[in-house]
């Protein structure tokens, strides 16, 4: 027997403001989305990967995010995902928004990298053959390209629209200044440009330095916040020690022992701030993120279906971090 939603997922959501509109686009997008950059990869365990789409989707969290590299091996987690996608959730597909990326190293030689419209429009092909989808809702460029012209780029997002291989783009880790040239590009294109991604968290202020998120703002765009959890250091996991079975422990990649050490005493403060204000940290700095004008969607990732269920509960503690905001 294949999938079968719970009935009751959208069950006042509609009403209660659950979806956000992106900006002002008028896609609507649910506080918390799911990233498959860890967790979805050639080694991880399938089941595991269906029953986290599956606990999400029940929930009401109808966004999930990829990128071409993400694996590892680079590009399995899509060919994880497609399958997920078209044998359990085949009939739901339109009740999906499902994005992808390119811009980071994916294959060999100068047209695997960076913003070229050869590399952009021959990745987004890529990708939708390795899920197994005739489109994507969102495509992004990944990074910011200082040697590709930024016309050359918005151009290519802008014809993978046209060709209907997405209804929206994006960009990730731009900073503000960029922002605006691309912005103006893509608005005399008459392309749908309605998001920013970039890593944005308590630990990560980046996005209020570099002028990204204020200037979104001003432009109707949407923010979905990546890595709002830092990874899981804004958890209680490596407030005392780090376990066997963490992100640290079992993929080192991104995340190292030293960044717990580093940030240990700074964790152990917010913590004693989030217990006296009767929240989980994970919960504070789900909320702190959602409570931001600026910000349409926490963009979360998950080892195992339980951590989806409590950032759900996280985000039902939205009214109460706003009552004591003040005090924290
Ligand atoms: N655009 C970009 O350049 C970019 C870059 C990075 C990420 N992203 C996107 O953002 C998504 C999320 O990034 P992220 O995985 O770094 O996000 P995150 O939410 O900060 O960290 C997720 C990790 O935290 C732990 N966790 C989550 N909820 C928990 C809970 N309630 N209690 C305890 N631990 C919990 C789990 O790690 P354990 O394994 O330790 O259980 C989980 O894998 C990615 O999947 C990707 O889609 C985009």
């Amino acid at each position: 027997m294949g999938y079968t939603p719970a009935e009751d997922r959208y069950k006042d959501k509609l009403e209660n403001g659950f979806f956000r509109k992106c900006g002002d686009s008028g896609l609507m997008l649910p506080p918390l989305a799911l990233g498959m950059w860890h967790n979805f990869g050639t080694h991880d365990d399938y089941e595991n990967m269906k029953n986290m789409c599956f606990t999400a989707f029940d929930n009401g969290i109808t966004h999930f995010d990829l990128a071409n590299n993400y694996g590892p091996e680079p590009g399995s987690a899509e060919i994880n995902t497609g399958k997920i996608i078209r044998e359990e959730f085949g009939a739901h597909r339109d009740e999906l928004v499902i994005s992808t990326k390119a811009g980071y190293e994916m294959w060999d030689g100068p047209y695997g990298n960076w913003g070229s419209r050869k590399y952009l429009i021959a990745s987004l092909d890529q990708s939708l053959k390795r899920m197994g989808l005739d489109y994507v809702d969102i495509f992004y460029h990944h990074r910011m390209d200082k040697d590709t012209p930024l016309e050359e780029t918005m151009e290519a997002l802008s014809q993978i629209v046209k060709s209907g291989k997405a209804l929206y783009v994006g960009l990730s880790n731009y900073d503000g200044a960029t922002l605006i040239k691309a912005e103006k590009i893509l608005r005399d294109l008459h392309c749908p440009f309605i998001i920013n991604q970039n890593k944005y968290s308590i630990l990560d202020r980046t996005v209020e330095k570099n002028g990204l998120l204020t200037t979104s703002y001003e432009l109707g765009k949407g923010v979905i916040c990546f890595s709002p959890l830092a990874q899981g250091m804004l958890t209680d996991k490596y407030l005392k020690d780090i376990p066997a079975d963490s992100r640290v422990v079992r993929d080192g990649r991104f995340l190292k022992v030293d960044n717990i050490l580093n940030n240990r005493e700074h964790l152990l403060q917010l913590n004693a701030i989030a217990t006296e204000a009767g929240l989980k940290l994970s919960e504070m700095a789900i909320c702190w993120l959602l409570n931001k004008p600026e910000v349409t969607t926490v963009l979360i990732g998950a080892s195992r279906p339980e951590q989806i269920i409590a950032n759900i509960e996280a985000y039902n503690k939205l009214p109460l971090f706003k009552e004591i905001e003040q005090s924290i």
